[in-house]
């Protein structure tokens, strides 16, 4: 059976990016691959603490050797069979949250030797981004250099993204004046369950993958 793993770099446990973690999950259970979403909010971790120990003489791994409670989670996903990366855009990147995870998984890939970027294993690797602006008014870099790293790292990942998401539930409850609560449902009405329908077809794609 495949072990895929989800990791959800949003905050709000309801909301669009994990209803996109939840969807891709479903996908791939679907398919008969266990699946275990981590959402880091719910985490005690931090990143990467330059200790250094990745890079010891002799001694030297791809794996951070830094314990705290996201290691059984990086752990994991080196021997998974696909990985999904998920987190809203705040200020134009990934959440501080998924960026701290991240330094954790991919500095210990990095050699120091010769820059390559090697991961204890290759896998599938799907990347998720939720946004408020629209595919025309985009400011976001999305996982930026990260991504480079994941592509050389365990192999080039495939990206879905939703556009244009609703904020809060309510749009009257809000000072919001930027956004119209009518163009944001509309859009909603148009795009939102096709978002959803791809990451799930993404997960049954991962899981059902030779
Ligand atoms: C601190 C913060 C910064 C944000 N910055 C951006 C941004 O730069 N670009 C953008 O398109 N959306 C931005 N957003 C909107 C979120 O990316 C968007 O609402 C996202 O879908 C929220 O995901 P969630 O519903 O899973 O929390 C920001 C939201 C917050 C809270």
């Amino acid at each position: 059976m495949k072990r895929i793993m989800v990791i959800d770099g949003g905050p709000r446990k309801n909301m669009n990016t994990a209803a996109m973690c939840e969807k891709f999950a479903e996908g791939a259970r679907d398919a008969g691959a266990e699946v275990k979403v981590v959402r880091l909010y719910d985490m005690d971790f931090k990143g990467c603490m330059s200790c250094m120990a990745c890079k010891l003489k002799n001694k030297a791994t791809n794996i951070c050797k830094f314990k705290d409670a996201i290691s059984p989670v990086l752990e994991e996903i080196a021997t998974a069979d696909g990985l999904a990366l998920a987190s809203p855009i705040y200020f134009g990147g990934i959440t501080a949250e998924m960026h701290a995870f991240l330094e954790r998984l991919a500095f210990p890939w990095l050699s120091y030797n010769d820059y390559s970027l090697t991961a204890p294993k290759k896998m599938p690797v799907v990347l998720m981004e939720t946004m408020n602006g629209t595919p025309e008014q985009n400011n976001s870099q999305g996982f930026g250099t990260k991504e480079m790293c994941i592509a050389a790292a365990l192999g080039q990942p495939e990206k879905l993204v939703a556009y244009n998401t609703c904020q809060v539930k309510n749009y009257d409850n809000y000072e919001l004046g930027m956004f119209s609560k009518e163009a944001k449902l509309q859009w909603r009405d148009e795009h939102w369950e096709n978002g959803l329908q791809s990451a799930y077809e993404a997960g049954k794609r991962m899981a059902s993958a030779d």
